[in-house]
């Protein structure tokens, strides 16, 4: 029946290399919430070893570990004291070592999270900047300025800090220095070489051991603007509609291609692939596709996919645009749901659109939990059949909520405290995993002890109740995964499908636009429909996102789909890809 447009190229054309990461699935583990070896109630290193033979058996193709550093945790490990060893809390670095191997031997990769942009102020960088004089070579690795003779309460600018608040905090002899995150996470000065030259070392600390790559922190905030000029808008005004985020004099900045540009080629100099994906929240979305040129790094998450509404138009726009940006500059594009600063999609999708946005406002209302499991259900579904590098982050594969109604005085994220409760922050998505359904913590740890209390819900949600039992969301994810990996659509091309045109001819994105993004008319405008084409055939994808259920033509054969209810019809939020006879 329908074929792609023969006149028009599809999107995410197969690229002339197949390095791994071009078409990767990388699971995130959040190590204080992962498994608890040790008891204490903080997940560790040896922890995440003994499940990595789940993750091998999930179908996953790299590993992506959030920081385990020595830290004093007041940002949960991205607040770094020592990047080249590993915080006590976690285990050691014979830990880090063993886990890195067991990876490798069963043919996991390893990325390890780098946060550049600021150290803890237990740093002893910053330690020895704060003995210093104002002026001091020490003091001139990070941002400090002197306060104002006539307002010496004044900070030196009105930037605010991400987590809330004001940006600067005073020095005890009275300079400020600049705090983009938490007052505890002081920003290193990217101008200064000694900075520059120091990251290299601690790149080739881990490349040494044999880590395959860098997820990088914040990666847009490294350059600031010179001379720190006032920023024209709120941090809410520039989280509007339509702004880019470069207009902030903090975010976003050209001198920051530079940086990577160095680290490149420091990453090349090993064997083997090793590479770099940016964690760079960034509009508009063409600017990402400058973090992934040729040269810079191979990755950058795409947020906007995270952040897109739960309606067809903004879906296939959000798709189209991604691929376009990247196809330009010949990096594979990202997608990603979740992650540990996110509402966790299971509670996002069945919120309205005004929660979208990763920070979470309080109080959130209580969402219907069956509609947010069927649309995440349904968003992996989609999202795992798309070209390029998928992400999952720990618990997503279970299908696990955000917990909203976690008590005052268990909540740990800085965004809460410096907010007054204002903002809920990230607590909820980081909830310890259940793994089993009858054990104390659920089998997260012996002990019983979980450093956030996990809801009586999970119990359901526990691998063990999940695995092997037909229709759970983890055998649909393990199913997906599979299927991706033998229909090779990590590295498939890319075109969209009209289902409207009555004839079943495919019209791709061309007719998308000219039909002012609605695919169709009717029923098919609120349905995404794309195929992804290898050497090995096709495979269709149908997301229904409007209210009546889309007929099975006779010719499409289902291959999998978000839910049973997928027969003879894909009913309302649900997905399914197929195989065309
Ligand atoms: C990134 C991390 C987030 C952290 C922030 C400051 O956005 O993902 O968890 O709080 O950087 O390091």
């Amino acid at each position: 029946m329908s074929q792609p447009s023969p006149t028009r190229s599809p999107f995410h054309p197969a690229a002339a290399t197949d390095e791994w990461w071009r078409s990767a699935v990388i699971y995130q583990v959040y190590p204080r919430s992962f498994a608890d070896a040790d008891g204490d109630g903080i997940g560790d290193l040896p922890g995440i070893a003994s499940k990595l033979p789940y993750l091998r058996e999930l179908g996953v193709d790299a590993v992506w570990i959030s920081p385990f550093y020595p830290s004093p945790q007041s940002d949960a490990g991205y607040d770094v004291a020592d990047y080249c060893d590993v915080d006590s809390l976690f285990g050691t670095l014979a830990d880090a070592d063993a886990l890195i191997f067991r990876a490798h031997d069963l043919g996991l990769r390893v990325i390890v999270d780098l946060v550049p942009n600021h150290t803890s102020d237990r740093h002893p960088w910053f330690r020895r900047a704060l003995v210093a004089e104002p002026g001091s070579p020490e003091r001139d690795w990070y941002m400090f300025r002197d306060a104002d003779p006539e307002d010496p309460e004044r900070p030196p600018n009105n930037w605010e800090s991400v987590f809330g608040g004001p940006a600067w905090s005073k020095s005890p002899d009275g300079q400020w220095y600049l705090h983009l995150f938490d007052s505890s996470q002081p920003d290193l000065n990217w101008e200064n070489p000694c900075v520059r030259e120091a990251f290299e070392g601690v790149l080739r600390f881990w490349l040494d051991r044999g880590v395959d790559g860098f997820r990088v922190d914040v990666a847009h905030g490294l350059v600031k603007a010179a001379g720190l000029p006032d920023a024209a808008q709120t941090t809410e005004e520039l989280q509007g509609e339509g702004m880019a985020t470069s207009a902030a004099p903090y975010w976003d900045q050209d001198g920051v291609h530079e940086i990577y540009l160095a680290w490149r080629k420091v990453l090349d100099e090993y064997p083997s692939d090793r590479v770099m994906v940016a964690e760079a929240w960034v509009e508009p979305y063409a600017r990402i596709a400058r973090y992934v040129r040729p040269g810079e790094f191979q990755q950058a998450f795409n947020f906007s996919f995270l952040d897109a509404a739960w309606d067809a138009s903004a879906l296939r726009e959000c798709i189209e645009e991604s691929f376009r940006a990247n196809d330009v500059v010949g990096a594979p594009t990202t997608w990603v749901l979740s992650n540990h600063d996110v509402i966790r999609p299971a509670t996002r999708l069945a919120l309205g659109p005004e929660h979208f946005a990763s920070q979470l406002g309080a109080p959130i209302p209580a969402p219907d939990p069956a509609l947010g499991a069927r649309r995440a259900r349904a968003a992996t579904t989609a999202m795992l059949a798309l070209p390029g590098s998928a992400y999952l982050y720990q618990g997503e594969e279970l299908g696990l909520f955000e917990v909203l109604d976690l008590p005052e005085e268990v909540r740990q994220d800085p965004t809460f405290h410096r907010t007054n409760g204002r903002r809920l922050g990230r607590d909820g998505c980081r909830v310890p995993i259940p793994w089993q359904a009858d054990a104390p913590a659920y089998g997260f740890s012996e002990s019983g002890a979980a450093w956030l209390p996990q809801p009586a819900r999970y119990g359901d949600l526990a691998v063990d109740r999940q695995e092997g039992r037909s229709g759970s969301h983890l055998e649909l994810v393990r199913t997906l995964l599979a299927m991706r990996r033998e229909r090779g659509l990590g590295t498939g091309s890319f075109d969209f499908v009209d289902l409207g045109t009555g004839s079943g001819a495919a019209a791709g994105a061309d007719a998308v636009a000219e039909s002012g993004g609605a695919a169709g008319s009717g029923a098919a405008a609120d349905i995404v429909a794309f195929d992804v084409t290898t050497a090995a055939g096709t495979t269709r994808v149908v997301l229904n996102l409007g209210a009546s259920a889309w007929p099975i033509p006779a010719d499409h054969r289902v291959l999998v789909a978000s839910d049973p209810t997928v027969t003879d019809s894909v009913p309302t939020d649900r997905v399914a890809w197929f195989a065309i006879d």
